[in-house]
């Protein structure tokens, strides 16, 4: 009997010790990053400003895109130059490049103070983002076949873009976003949510056809067919256009808003470039094929 209830006794001392232990790093990490957020921001209402002003940022770096993509291609894959830098990896610059686009989410919902974490839109947004980031900076980088390096200045400007979108998107879902009850029945909520999921799922096929193309070992181009390749030549800049364009109806804030045209700037220009360069390598490239939008362009 005394054997036993030493026993217990020290287990349970194990068990309230790390616990303790468990607490304190959490309180430790919440005040950690409560003291950053308030090293950088004197307020709420000054924080909510500078996330303000970030996506109009974010808009005129979509203009200033808009731009220069009359002048060059997207330097990375196909169009990747030496002018932009020394190569890196193309898996390892595909990882590093968009991780900061889970991580930084992933540690302001856990470490930081969430206002808005309970309520059921910003849940449901917040998962898309990390349902989408999981993916890209987990799962892609490690499926891609011969790819091109990516050129040393692509790769920092993408990683600093994800640090950027990552920290505009989490913080404001987590807690500032204000949605009115039963905004998820409202057919913005509706609509937005199944276009992202659609588009979504558009992108990862498209993707994994074009990864099939290559034979392992392969690293020349082929003509995409199948899945919605069969109607555009970027299939997979589509699907992403429309996942973005969802996210940012349902989500109804300039944040998403400014998201989703950035990356409509990009992706539109890089489908419209690839289509040009598919009609120029394959005399037998598909005449019905457009370039972004089934039937239109
Ligand atoms: N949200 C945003 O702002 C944003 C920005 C950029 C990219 N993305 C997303 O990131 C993903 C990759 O973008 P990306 O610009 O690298 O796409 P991509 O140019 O279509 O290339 C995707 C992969 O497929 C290979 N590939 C493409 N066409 C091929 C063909 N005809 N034959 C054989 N292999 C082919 C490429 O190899 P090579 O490297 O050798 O060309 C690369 O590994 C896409 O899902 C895109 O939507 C999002």
């Amino acid at each position: 009997m005394g054997g036993s209830s030493s026993v217990f006794s020290m287990v349970s001392w194990y068990v309230t010790k790390h616990y303790l232990y468990l607490s304190s790093c959490v309180v430790y990490r919440l005040a950690i990053m409560d003291a950053i957020l308030k090293t950088l921001f004197s307020s709420e209402e000054q924080e909510l400003y500078v996330l303000d002003c970030l996506s109009y940022l974010m808009m005129v770096m979509a203009l200033v895109t808009f731009v220069a993509s009359f002048f060059e291609h997207m330097p990375y894959g196909r169009y990747a130059s030496s002018r932009y830098g020394f190569p890196v990896n193309v898996k390892f610059a595909w990882f590093v490049q968009e991780l900061p686009a889970f991580l930084v989410p992933l540690n302001l919902v856990l470490w930081s103070p969430c206002a808005k974490i309970m309520h059921l839109p910003n849940q449901i947004l917040l998962l898309m983002f990390f349902c989408h980031y999981v993916q890209r900076s987990l799962i892609y980088p490690f499926l891609i076949r011969g790819g091109k390096s990516t050129p040393f200045v692509s790769f920092i400007l993408a990683f600093v873009f994800c640090i950027y979108n990552g920290y505009l998107q989490a913080r404001y879902l987590s807690h500032y976003a204000d949605y009115p009850p039963g905004w998820v029945t409202h057919p913005c909520f509706i609509i937005g949510a199944s276009m992202w999921f659609v588009g979504w799922i558009i992108n990862i096929h498209s993707d994994h056809i074009l990864r099939n193309l290559r034979k392992p070992g392969e690293t020349g181009y082929k003509i995409p067919r199948g899945g919605m390749f069969e109607y555009v030549s970027g299939a997979n800049f589509l699907g992403e256009i429309v996942e973005w364009a969802g996210f940012a109806l349902a989500g109804h804030s300039i944040h998403s808003a400014a998201f989703a045209l950035f990356t409509f700037i990009v992706l539109s220009s890089r489908g419209m470039d690839h289509h040009k360069w598919y009609l120029r390598k394959f005399e037998d490239y598909p005449k019905s094929r457009k370039a972004l939008i089934p039937f239109v362009l």
